[in-house]
């Protein structure tokens, strides 16, 4: 009987154990969902109560005048790329440069042209759910509120608390104040008990104070606290605020703070001098041109004996250079051009990345220090120089480029040769948007925007586009490479100059303009540039 009774009690507690360790292991933890899709009811017009310009029939009978210089600035729903008429000067074509224009479009037949523009507006929706955040959103701050509240900088960690700054309610005289706060993807609380005050709701999203004393209520209003609750990082929660028959809304910012990539400059020579080993890697990508590469390097070495120098290399018959401080990083044949800039780019590891065409070649004005000086002391991220060619003309190819926003059919790109700014403190300097192959830029900022690799020969130009809004772009005409000519005629050229030219320069009926243009309609969401 008793070694019954004993297996019976060895069994429960066998048993009771393995529950309390399924319990352990198996029961979820209490995880609140988040639904992350993509929510195309959440427009962002949504937040307004009326149109900002809409008809507003309360002022309709005061007359206007439209100034018509002035409408002409303002944005439209739909962009043309027009070269305008009359162009046709008296001179000849090469003392003015020729503006013209293009249509993507027209690169495509009508069956793919429609299924491209549908995919491209499906994945443009989606790309805007991603990258647009309620603190991008207008908010009205109503005329006469008596609530005081931060219009904008109020900032918290994913899941972290803070005290909400600058709230407060300016109140006529009454027998009781009353205000209420209502978050969406965290909590209110109060840091502080405030004698006097009623508090309902804390710890919830809605939380409502309220006091017979108005001192006592901003007294608590002091000490709100918000807690985000929901895990979304770079998002923002829209605060109601709100008491008797007004309200207000404002946006706390979730996000964690950007984490910094800093590199290390290295120590200064003695003179305070930059140390360019240390802060620079020259990147180059090269393509059946050993011969114009060893010229390169032994120019390079002549003024910077111990700089990094990253070689990409697709050619056929890949050829080692050896050297110290060289790394060649070979690829399948004719991966293409921009592929091999950005796997030369992508194994930087200094500050700074030199790009540098294979047939260049360094001289005493290839002043190296001068780009980093500017790039140093100034917000820029990317600053070019100037590439003399064999006729002793140096080109700077200073380009600006913007956008102007289009309908359904896309947006309009414009490319302009010229710049901005004139550079303060850094004579010969400017402020553009695009430069010539030889840059020296921040080497976090360059992997940021990349180089598509789906642009394999002619490009240059899209790498700045792509860029656009995230590079700041500088272009110094005084520190200048020399380029190795290319104006040959075509029986003075070796067998693999002719297969490179081949490969380098396509002629226009060829596929790669095509790949181009199609990139510039469904990546970029153009559907038509003008230039010069
Ligand atoms: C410059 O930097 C390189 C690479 O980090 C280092 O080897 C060299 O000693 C430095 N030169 C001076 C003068 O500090």
């Amino acid at each position: 009987m008793r070694l019954v009774q004993k297996s019976l009690c060895l069994l429960l507690v066998v048993t009771a154990s393995l529950a309390l360790l399924y319990l352990h292991v198996w029961l979820p933890k209490s995880y609140s969902t988040v639904d992350l899709r993509n929510r195309p009811d959440q427009a962002p017009e949504q937040l307004l109560g009326e149109p900002l310009l809409g008809p507003s029939n309360k002022f309709a009978h005061i007359p206007f005048r439209l100034k018509e210089e002035i409408v002409e600035l303002l944005p439209r729903n739909s962009c043309l790329c027009e070269v305008a008429p009359g162009g046709k000067l008296p001179f000849p074509k090469q003392l003015f440069s020729h503006l013209y224009s293009l249509e993507f479009a027209s690169a495509l037949g009508p069956a793919e042209l429609a299924r491209l523009r549908s995919s491209r507006e499906q994945e443009y929706q989606s790309y805007r759910q991603r990258t647009q955040s309620p603190a991008d959103q207008l908010l009205i701050v109503r005329a006469n509120s008596p609530l005081e509240y931060p219009a904008q900088g109020v900032e918290v960690r994913p899941l972290r608390t803070i005290l909400i700054p600058g709230l407060s309610l300016q109140a006529a005289s009454s027998k009781l104040y009353k205000v209420t706060l209502t978050a969406t993807l965290g909590t209110l609380d109060v840091a502080a008990v405030v004698e006097g005050v009623k508090a309902q709701g804390e710890g919830e999203t809605c939380l409502s104070l309220s006091a017979t004393q108005l001192d006592n209520l901003n007294r608590q209003l002091q000490f709100v606290t918000y807690t985000n609750t929901l895990f979304h990082p770079n998002t923002a929660d829209t605060v109601q605020f709100a008491t008797d028959g007004h309200q207000a809304s404002f946006t706390i910012r979730i996000r964690h703070a950007p984490t910094p990539k800093l590199y290390n400059p290295g120590t200064p020579g003695d003179g305070g001098d930059y140390n360019i080993s240390a802060l620079v890697t020259i990147a180059t990508k090269t393509f059946l041109r050993y011969d114009k590469l060893r010229v390169l390097i032994a120019s390079i070495r002549r003024f910077y004996p111990t700089v990094t120098i990253i070689i990409a290399d697709d050619s056929q018959h890949p050829e080692a250079v050896g050297g110290p401080h060289i790394e060649q990083y070979f690829m399948p044949f004719g991966k293409g051009w921009f592929a091999g800039r950005n796997l030369a780019i992508s194994q930087v590891t200094t500050k700074y990345v030199l790009w540098v065409d294979d047939d260049f070649i360094f001289t005493p004005r290839t002043r190296v220090e001068k780009l980093v000086d500017v790039l140093e002391k100034t917000s820029l991220d990317l600053v070019g120089g100037g590439v003399r060619e064999i006729t002793g003309v140096t080109t700077t190819y200073r380009q600006k480029i913007s956008v102007q926003a289009g309908g359904e059919e896309g947006d309009c790109l414009q490319t302009r040769q010229g710049y901005h700014h004139l550079l303060e403190g850094f004579p010969g300097c400017v402020v553009t948007d695009g430069v010539v192959n030889f840059f020296l830029a921040r080497t976090a900022k360059v992997l940021e925007v990349g180089f598509d690799p789906r642009l394999s020969r002619v490009a240059h130009l899209e790498f700045f586009i792509d860029g656009l809004g995230v590079l700041h772009v500088g272009s110094c005409a005084d520190v200048v490479v020399d380029h190795a000519s290319k104006l040959k005629l075509p029986w003075q050229k070796s067998e693999s100059e002719k297969q490179y030219a081949k490969f380098r320069y396509p002629t226009s009926g060829d596929s790669s303009v095509s790949v181009k243009h199609s990139l510039f309609y469904f990546k970029n969401r153009f559907k038509c540039m003008t230039s010069n």
